[in-house]
């Protein structure tokens, strides 16, 4: 082994049996993905089907990245700065202007003649309406490294991972207009990057791997 990263507690849901977790911002973290329960996303958009190698089908692709939060500088902005920056309010996970969690995202609703969730608020850019339609299983986790001996500061932030069929057409073009114009950008950065082919569940008796080593 080269390389590990100790993480602690996910900080997406991915079934309908948990409670939304909250990631180090304190803002609940997995409202909007998809569900193992809901099969219909997991093989439109997380399995990969007959488009790629054979060994590949019934697989996924995983990206993943380590996120550093900038956590001295979200700590100090107001309520209202974090919540317009993700585009959800922090106590409950509703979209802004919404009242239960699982409400749906109207990004045509307005408040005060503005967007009540900002054009350049996280969920707004990283939604499927914005996207092709094309979403992503996110399913991260929180780490902390202790403190940057230069700085002074926490080494704290997500370890981002996502599952999805077609890398290229999900998360890279869901990152590349986060990267442009995401609000969140001004309390993270992207540190690294890493991204794996998973291959299909072993079959009883055999091995994962098997379709392609077999
Ligand atoms: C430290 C970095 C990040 C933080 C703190 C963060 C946080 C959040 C939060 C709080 C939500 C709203 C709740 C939810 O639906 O889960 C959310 C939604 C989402 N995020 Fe992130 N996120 C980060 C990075 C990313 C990255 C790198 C991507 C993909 C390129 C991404 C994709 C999404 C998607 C697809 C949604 C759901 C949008 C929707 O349809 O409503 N996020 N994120």
């Amino acid at each position: 082994m080269r390389w590990s990263q100790l993480d602690f507690g996910r900080t997406a849901s991915t079934s309908r049996g948990q409670d939304t977790p909250r990631n180090l911002m304190g803002m609940k973290d997995g409202t909007a993905n998809i569900r193992a329960e809901d099969t219909d996303a997991m093989s439109r958009f997380v399995w990969v089907g007959g488009e790629g190698p054979a060994w590949m089908r019934g697989g996924s692709y995983l990206v993943t990245r380590r996120i550093r939060m900038l956590l001295e500088v979200w700590d100090r902005s107001s309520l209202e700065d974090q919540e317009r920056t993700i585009g959800r309010h922090k106590y409950s996970g509703a979209p802004l202007g919404a009242h239960p969690e699982f409400d749906p995202l109207d990004l045509d609703a307005g408040k005060d003649g503005q967007p009540a969730i900002p054009v350049d608020a996280h969920v707004r850019l990283a939604s499927a309406q914005v996207n092709d339609g094309e979403r992503i299983l996110r399913r991260g986790y929180s780490f902390t490294d202790g403190v940057d001996e230069r700085l002074g500061e926490l080494e704290a932030g997500l370890f981002f991972i996502c599952f999805q069929r077609d890398p290229e057409r999900q998360f890279v073009a869901i990152q590349r207009r986060l990267g442009s114009s995401d609000a969140l950008n001004e309390y993270i950065k992207h540190v690294g990057s890493a991204v794996f082919a998973v291959p299909p569940g072993a079959p009883p008796g055999g091995y994962v791997g098997q379709t392609l080593l077999g």
